[in-house]
């Protein structure tokens, strides 16, 4: 890793410490900011330095943040009445298989999403392409996993449409999934990698890791042509080189898939046992269940319900996620597994009680 402006020692040991999570030895240069939002828009426009071009694709369900330019590669009803958005934004089905945008099943549909993806973009984009983004695992729409195929079909879309691959790991990197980094479960080295959240260990540190030659873009590589005020100081680098130790020390990637998977198993169970529990899915400590009223029309359960759910689970200790239909379990990377199980063991008593008493209905 290199170190660039506002040089301390701990941004030294920062980016050391990153550089042996890496996916790869090639993405090796490190930029530093404070928020996600504010890193995902630099990758933006080191992309546009690099490639000398100005659209971007991004996938339905998507989040990177709420800034103007990243607003705009939001796959979801979050833009509204904030228009108008970025010229240039393309956004395609994402694959998430429980509900399939095609309303086929893998793995016969044969990666059709991504097929349509790139008819989508060759009919309505400029032929402009400078990177596409995407989440390795989507977070905010519900901890979506894409088969293993799904994340090399987009390298290999985006680079034949010319542009970068950008791979926002804010929420995925550095263990979350079980692994370092959300793309380490598929083998793709993207172009731009963006990281954030547990990097900081709570601290707002965020960054975006690239190549050698990705970084000397102009006019991104000039003096204070990527920097900003606060990106990398004393204190922020401080809190990352910590996080990262801690992460290291305690094995906390290994943890995260260990007890992940313990907890996944646990909710395979409540899968065949519950009837408004439509799909569990996992990666680590990355865990999505989908409540629904019917497992056929897959349609999910009313805000009330899950509501109540949420309430009932706070009432006895617990604090969800499941106050939404597409509820998402990640827990902190250091819970031990006695931990999970009781926390699963509470939303069990919850959902024995709404179908004793019915209220799921
Ligand atoms: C994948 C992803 N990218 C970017 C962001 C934006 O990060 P921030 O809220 O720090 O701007 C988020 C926030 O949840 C995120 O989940």
């Amino acid at each position: 890793m290199s170190v660039g402006a506002l040089t301390s020692l701990a941004r030294v040991e920062l980016c050391e410490r990153l550089a042996t999570f890496s996916p790869s030895p090639k993405l090796h240069r490190l930029q530093l900011y404070s928020s996600g939002a504010e890193a995902v828009e630099s990758a933006l426009r080191l992309a546009k330095c690099y490639t000398g071009k100005h659209e971007f694709v991004s996938f339905w369900g998507g989040f990177h943040g709420k800034t103007m330019g990243v607003l705009s590669l939001m796959g979801s009803r979050f833009k509204e009445k904030l228009g108008p958005m970025l010229p240039g934004s393309h956004t395609v089905p994402y694959a998430d298989c429980y509900r399939c945008p095609l309303k086929l099943a893998y793995p016969g549909c044969s990666l059709d999403c991504v097929e349509l993806a790139r008819k989508q973009i060759r009919m309505s984009s400029a032929g402009s392409i400078a990177a596409v983004i995407v989440e390795p695992m989507q977070g905010t729409s519900g901890n979506v996993i894409p088969p293993k195929e799904f994340l090399p079909a987009v390298c290999e879309m985006a680079h034949d449409l010319g542009g970068l691959l950008i791979a926002d790991e804010m929420i995925t990197g550095l263990g979350r999934t079980g692994r370092n980094f959300g793309v380490d479960h598929s083998g793709v080295v993207p172009d731009i990698m963006a990281v954030g959240k547990a990097f900081g260990g709570g601290f707002p540190l965020s960054g975006i890791v690239t190549t050698d030659e990705i970084s000397a873009a102009k006019p991104w590589s000039n003096p204070s042509g990527s920097s900003s005020s606060y990106g990398g100081n004393p204190l922020g680098a401080a809190a990352g080189a910590t996080a990262l130790q801690i992460i290291d020390d305690e094995q906390l990637v290994e943890n995260s898939a260990k007890v992940g998977a313990a907890m996944l198993r646990e909710l395979k169970g409540f899968a065949e046992r519950y009837p408004f529990v439509g799909y569990v899915d996992g990666a680590g400590l990355f865990l999505r269940v989908e409540l629904v009223k019917d497992k056929a029309s897959k349609e999910p359960l009313p805000r009330a319900v899950t509501e109540r759910i949420f309430k009932e689970c706070a009432r006895r200790g617990l604090l969800t996620m499941a106050y939404a239909a597409s509820f998402r379990i990640q827990p902190a990377l250091t819970i031990d597994e006695a931990t999970g199980k009781n926390a699963l063991g509470l939303l069990a008593d919850v959902f024995d009680d709404a179908v004793r008493a019915g209220w799921w209905k």
